[in-house]
């Protein structure tokens, strides 16, 4: 009989949360035991996972116990507080947030682009932001084959990326705006119905926002070239669910539209969509609720003959969080790499509430 493995997720009740459910029943995640967890706010609630009512429970100092894989959803400070019981406990973390993705200690992977890197965790695997993994995604196939020099992305970032609550409140604000009111920016620092700005993480004193600086980083990380360059401008735009990019690329040497078409068009996770006569592209509202990453109007750089460029989009949600989480999961699963070999790292033992 195959193994099957106790599974928490922390952060249950958010929209990555509530999409790692689902997730875990579509893709058959072999468990035997679903525990949720979220804040005090939450406990007492029930999420329905294959028929069941499952009660949501406040994280806690016996949360852990007897878990093997915990998928944390729920903010860097969460991860922070509770990694290092959960590690202590025998688990080991996926998470989420940007707590740990640049330590050196730990794998931050893409299963797509750097499926080895898992293998080397200490109890903690960290999730890429959700921007830089469908970038990744897009941008592997073709670096694979001729190595990119440089990247120059514009991102078209829905209210998903900032959670349930962000998404809750944009339908409010549109609501607001088409009553003659006064739209609620109780979550975002200006409406965003009908609106754009640029991404509101924090800025940094170089001018770039955080958001920019995850996309430029962790992309290095992940494809371990620390010396890529890239660059980024990133925009919160009016849509709910599924992030654009407009991916500028730049190669050594030319790379044939044809060719970066049909290496594109049977990459894993990579779904091209073009019909040029009918002006059919990559869509926020294509691209919501699929795993696959939306890749399309694949053209020459005018302006550089080693250029090209891409649009992508893709779910935020799913590929952008949840699925790769729980594709980190499986991988760790399939390649028996769920208990790590090594003692949880120092960084983790000193973490703590
Ligand atoms: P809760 O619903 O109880 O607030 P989102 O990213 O969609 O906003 O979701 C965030 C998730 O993280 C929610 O499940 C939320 O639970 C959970 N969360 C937020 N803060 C904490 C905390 N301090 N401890 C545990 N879970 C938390």
């Amino acid at each position: 009989m195959p193994q099957s493995y106790r599974v928490a997720i922390l952060g249950a009740t958010g929209a990555v949360g509530t999409e790692l459910i689902e997730l875990l029943d579509q893709r058959q995640f072999p468990l035997s035991e679903l525990r949720l967890l979220a804040s005090p706010r939450s406990a007492g609630s029930h999420l329905s996972f294959r028929g069941e009512d499952l009660l949501v429970q406040a994280v806690g100092d016996r949360s852990f116990e007897g878990i093997d894989i915990v998928l944390a959803s729920a903010g860097a400070s969460t991860t922070k507080a509770w990694a290092s019981q959960a590690i202590a406990a025998g688990a080991v973390v996926i998470d989420n947030s940007s707590a740990f993705r640049m330590d050196p200690q730990v794998p931050l992977v893409v299963p797509e682009v750097n499926p080895e890197a898992a293998a080397q965790h200490q109890g903690l695997i960290a999730n890429p932001n959700c921007t830089t993994i469908l970038m990744a995604v897009a941008l592997w196939p073709l670096h694979q084959v001729k190595p990119l020099c440089r990247v120059v992305a514009a991102t078209y970032q829905s209210a998903s990326g900032a959670g349930a609550r962000a998404m809750e409140e944009v339908k409010q604000q549109a609501q607001a705006i088409l009553n003659g009111e006064t739209p609620p920016t109780e979550f975002f620092p200006y409406p965003l119905a009908f609106n754009l700005f640029p991404h509101n993480s924090p800025l940094s004193d170089d001018g770039y926002c955080q958001e920019e600086l995850k996309m430029v980083n962790e992309t290095r990380k992940i494809f371990g070239v620390p010396e890529l360059r890239i660059t980024a401008t990133c925009v919160r735009v009016p849509v709910l669910r599924a992030h654009s990019e407009a991916l500028n690329l730049e190669f050594a040497e030319p790379f044939p539209v044809d060719q970066a078409r049909s290496l594109l068009a049977k990459a894993p996770g990579v779904k091209l969509v073009e019909d040029w006569s009918a002006n059919y592209f990559p869509m926020p509202i294509d691209a919501s609720g699929q795993d696959d990453v939306l890749v399309g109007r694949i053209r020459q750089d005018l302006s550089h003959p080693h250029g090209l460029e891409l649009w992508i989009c893709g779910d935020q949600i799913r590929k952008g969080a949840a699925l790769n989480a729980v594709q980190i999961a499986e991988l760790l699963v399939e390649r028996g790499w769920v208990r790590s070999p090594a003692s949880p790292s120092e960084l983790l033992k000193s973490s703590s509430r």
